[in-house]
């Protein structure tokens, strides 16, 4: 026969401890979660090789009172819920009483905490769920947590963790979360000894967006504010324009209620919002808190809450799609019109000034040299003509009998005053037109035009095909 026998103790707790504290980054979040439950308006967090030899967390939080501080550390031990139902109404992060007795099961913890009625605080340490030391001591109001040699009791699980830079970039990603969607809260972080963020808690979100992700990125977020007054809907936060659009997932930066979740239907309520905005491959940068009766929302889908379950998924789906959709269309296609407009005014001016000068040139009757150079411009033109007493050139000569008689045709090729422009034009015009026919020979060096008895042994083309000069 098998004997049943209930585990110890420490072994239910360590068990257990492996749902919330999975690595270094899970216990940051607690703790964190814990000193704004706690009211705190300034945090610190400071981590040592990735949070995996210490992690700290101080916060100036109302404090835990003396004769509270080894119950805090008890599986199922809270103060913020008394009975289920308060889980509908819940505000606070936590409620599942797990985060401490988890993270002291698996580690080294030390607590200094004083609240803020009394002299004195309390400097509390546990090892692997057994006590250490619990002493008066003075100390600021608020609580400072120190977490030393995570899994130093269970090797596996260290086995598991990833090196020390990797687990730092967890805790860097989610404690700029958390300043982002708390801008009210002077959030600092600190990795060994070094300050790698720092926000003033002054409630910019804006400001906090700028000093994470930088002035680049915050150029290009579109604000959202969407309400939905039937079902109390509110959406409010950053999208990114195109322009910052990302290779992953990893700036769907999405809250429900203030918490931090993974909602695929959040999630893809926001990529559909931008469908047609995205090439393929292509993720949306947004930071956006949705927020919704407690009634509506399951916060209890796992210990770590990273997830949520929407009573109503459909709903939350068509409101955040439109709202991306819409605060997209409307800012971007304002920005194109005015640009498009823009560009529309530049194109007509270009088709009017065409225009004109066409019409211009319409009205322009070339004068005789022009015609002649616009007819033989090529030297192919001029040789065909050339000493076969065809040339046009020699035709265009008014007839000798008809000179002077005003019967001209060179008279009457003459330009109109006003169609002809400046006179100055005129000059520069007979000028080209001389400078062409000389480079093509026709004249020698005393301005005489050649016979074309001479022309003809002079072939303007050389072999290769190449004008003569
Ligand atoms: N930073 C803190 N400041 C004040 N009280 C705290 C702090 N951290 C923990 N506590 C107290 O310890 C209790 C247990 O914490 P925890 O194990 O995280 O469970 P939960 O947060 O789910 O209540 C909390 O309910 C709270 O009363
Ligand atoms: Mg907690």
């Amino acid at each position: 026969m098998k004997e049943i026998h209930v585990l110890e103790q420490t072994t239910i707790d360590k068990i257990a401890a492996g749902e919330v504290v999975e690595r270094p980054g899970s216990i940051v979040k607690e703790l964190c979660e814990n000193a704004l439950d706690a009211g705190a308006t300034a945090l610190t967090v400071e981590i040592r090789d990735g949070g995996i030899s210490m992690i700290r967390v101080t916060d100036n939080g109302e404090g835990i009172d003396p004769t509270q501080v080894r119950r805090a550390f008890l599986r199922h031990a809270t103060s913020k819920i008394t009975q289920v139902d308060d889980l509908v109404s819940i505000r606070s992060f936590g409620f599942r009483g797990e985060a401490l007795s988890s993270i002291c099961a698996v580690s080294r913890v030390e607590l200094i905490t004083k609240v803020r009625e009394n002299l004195t605080g309390v400097r509390y340490k546990i090892e692997g769920g057994s006590e250490k030391l619990f002493e008066e001591v003075g100390a600021p109001a608020g609580s400072t947590f120190i977490v030393r040699d995570l899994f130093y009791n269970t090797p596996a699980r260290r086995k598991f963790l990833k090196s020390a830079q990797t687990e730092a970039g967890y805790i860097s990603d989610f404690v700029s979360r958390l300043a982002m969607s708390h801008p009210h809260i002077s959030v600092k972080f600190m990795v060994n000894s070094t300050t790698r963020l720092s926000t003033s808690g002054y409630g910019s979100q804006a400001d906090v967006i700028n000093a994470v992700f930088g002035r680049e990125v915050r150029s290009n977020l579109i604000e959202v504010e969407q309400k939905e007054e039937a079902h109390g809907l509110l959406l409010k936060g950053w999208i990114g324009k195109p322009a910052v659009s990302r290779g992953n997932r990893t700036c769907e930066i999405l809250y429900v209620n203030g918490r931090l979740v993974y909602n695929s239907i959040f999630s893809k309520a926001v990529e559909e919002g931008y469908e047609t905005f995205l090439m393929q491959h292509r993720f949306p940068f947004v930071i956006l808190q949705l927020t919704l009766p407690g009634s509506d929302v399951d916060v209890n889908v796992h210990p770590a809450k990273a997830q949520v379950r929407f009573t109503d998924g459909p709903l939350i789906f068509d409101f955040v799609k439109t709202a991306v959709k819409e605060h997209l269309t409307r800012r971007e296609l304002v920005v194109e019109s005015a640009f498009q407009n823009q560009a529309q005014e530049e194109a007509a001016k270009r088709e009017a000034r065409k225009r004109a000068l066409e019409a211009q040139k319409a009205k322009d009757v070339p004068e005789p040299f022009e015609t002649l150079r616009r007819q033989h411009n090529t030297p192919e033109g001029y040789l065909n003509g050339a000493g076969q007493g065809t040339s046009p050139y020699a035709r265009q000569y008014p007839p000798q009998e008809n000179a002077g008689q005003g019967k001209s045709p060179f008279a009457r090729q003459w330009p109109s005053e006003e169609a002809a422009g400046s006179s100055r034009e005129k000059i520069q015009a007979a000028n080209q037109f001389l400078h062409e026919v000389r480079q093509l020979s026709i004249f020698d060096q005393d301005n005489h035009i050649h016979s074309p008895e001479k022309k003809e042994s002079q072939p303007l083309m050389t072999e290769a095909g190449e004008n003569r000069s």
